[in-house]
């Protein structure tokens, strides 16, 4: 198990399409358990492969019992496929890869996605609040998709320093 250095915004494989996952074997459980060491030692509450320099589509999510929905942590989904979104939701949102910046981002209120465990198994998970939150947010990631494309003008100015030194590998 290792703790490995998280990408900041401007690191390249951030902007790319995650690749799917055929097969559950030794490489990709060790690669969990990095990616779970590597978010704890963050003290995130989420993170991407690719966050970690990896393309497999995986993520690992541990929010607080309270904001779980009932769903035991931490979760590790493989080749998730968003299957239902719903309503509306508003709040503050970061990213690992971003440290330092918090910016409200509007979001769906409940999101239903199918994914693979990590036993192989297909799997289903169905959030509110937070979990569904942080589950948008790590898609996002296996698209490509990073925090800043979910920032308003205004909240781009208001960071504009901490983003081009992020970008420039000097934050
Ligand atoms: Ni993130």
């Amino acid at each position: 198990m290792a703790v490995l250095e998280i990408l900041k915004y401007g690191a390249g494989i951030l902007r790319e399409k995650a690749e799917p996952v055929s097969e559950v074997n030794d490489e990709i459980r060790v690669l969990v358990k990095d990616m779970l060491a590597s978010m704890y030692a963050a003290e995130g509450v989420g993170l991407a492969a690719e966050q970690i320099g990896r393309k497999e589509a995986i993520f690992v999510i541990d929010v607080p019992v309270e904001e779980a929905c009932g769903v035991a942590m931490p979760l590790v989904l493989i080749n998730p496929v968003i299957r239902e979104l719903e309503g509306e939701q508003c709040g503050q949102e970061g990213c690992l890869s971003f440290p330092g910046i918090y910016i409200q981002v509007k979001r769906a209120e409940k999101v239903v996605v199918d994914y693979m465990d990590l036993d192989g198994q297909p799997a289903t998970v169905e959030a509110t609040g937070l979990l569904s939150r942080a589950l948008q947010h790590e898609i996002d990631h296996l698209n490509g998709v990073l925090l800043i494309d979910n920032m308003s003008a205004v909240q781009k100015v208001a960071h504009a320093g901490k983003l081009k030194r992020m970008k420039a590998g000097r934050l």
